[in-house]
C-alpha cells in the first residue's frame, strides 16, 4: 500500500487550512509538515501554532519533519499540537536514542531523516525503535529542487534493511517527487512519496478538490508497479 504526503511547504499559506482540506479531499493520504528553524537549515517555515491550527480539519496523519536544532526542546510541543509523526535528522540531536525516547513518550511516532550524505549506518542500533525513515532526494530546506538519482539505492538498501528487520516501518522519500518519477522511486522500495511542488503546483480549477489530477496521475504510475 502507497501512501501520497504532499507537503504544505509549497500550499499558498494565505489559505491554508483550504490547502489542507482539498489536497486530502483529492486523495492524499498524510499531511507532510515540513518544520525550518534558520539554523539547521537556510530557511525559516512553521511550528506549533500552525500544526494546532490546521489538527481540527482532519483525521489524517500529520507528520512532522523537524529540520531544526536542537530538537528535543521543541517535540513536546508538537506532540500537544497534535503531531502524529515526529521525524529528526540524526545530526541535529545529541543522544538519538534520548529523541527517539521522547518522541515516543509523548504518544507519537518517530522517525530518522537521513540527508543525502548522511551515511545510514545511524539505523544500526535503533531501527528497532523506529517507526518511519525519511529519505532525502535533495538537501533539506527548500522545496522545488531535482531529485538527486543515487537516493534509490539508499532506499535499496533501507529496504532491505527494514524486510529484515520484520518490522512495520514506514519507508519514505521527500524532495523532488514528480508524476514521472514516482513509480521508479516505489521500485527502488519507498512506500510513503512527500511531494511538495509537484502537487501544490499542479492545482487545477476545473478539478473538483483542485489536486484530483495530479493525485490521480500519481497513483496511476503506481498502480503500474504493484
Ligand atoms: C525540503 C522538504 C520537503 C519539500 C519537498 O527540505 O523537506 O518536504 O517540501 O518539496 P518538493 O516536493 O517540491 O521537492
Ligand atoms: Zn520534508
Amino acid at each position: 500500500m502507497y501512501r501520497i504526503a504532499p507537503s504544505i511547504l509549497s500550499a499558498n499559506f494565505a489559505k491554508l487550512g483550504e490547502e489542507v482540506t482539498q489536497v486530502l479531499a483529492a486523495g492524499a493520504d498524510i499531511i507532510h509538515f515540513d518544520v525550518m528553524d534558520n539554523h539547521y537549515v537556510p530557511n525559516l517555515t512553521i511550528g506549533p501554532l500552525v500544526c494546532e491550527a490546521i489538527r481540527p480539519l482532519t483525521d489524517a496523519i500529520i507528520d512532522v519533519h523537524l529540520m531544526v536544532e536542537p530538537v528535543d526542546r521543541i517535540i513536546p510541543d508538537f506532540a500537544k499540537a497534535g503531531a502524529n509523526i515526529i521525524s529528526f535528522h540524526p545530526e541535529a540531536s545529541r543522544h538519538i536514542d534520548r529523541t527517539i525516547g521522547l518522541i515516543k513518550e509523548q504518544g507519537c511516532k518517530a522517525g530518522l531523516v537521513f540527508n543525502p550524505a548522511t551515511p545510514l549506518s545511524y539505523l544500526d542500533h535503533v531501527l528497532d525503535k523506529l517507526d518511519l525513515i525519511l529519505i532525502m532526494s535533495v538537501n533539506p530546506g527548500f522545496g522545488g529542487q531535482a531529485f538527486i538519482p543515487e537516493a534509490l539505492n539508499k532506499l535499496r538498501q533501507t529496504r532491505e534493511r527494514i524486510d529484515a528487520s520484520g518490522r512495520e516501518i514506514l519507508l519514505e522519500i521527500d524532495g523532488g517527487v514528480k508524476v514521472d518519477n514516482i513509480a521508479e522511486i516505489a521500485r527502488a522500495g519507498a512506500d510513503t512519496f512527500v511531494a511538495g511542488s509537484a502537487i501544490y503546483g499542479a492545482g487545477k480549477d476545473s478539478d473538483p478538490h483542485r489536486y484530483d489530477s495530479v493525485i490521480a496521475a500519481m497513483r496511476a504510475e503506481l498502480a503500474k508497479v504493484a
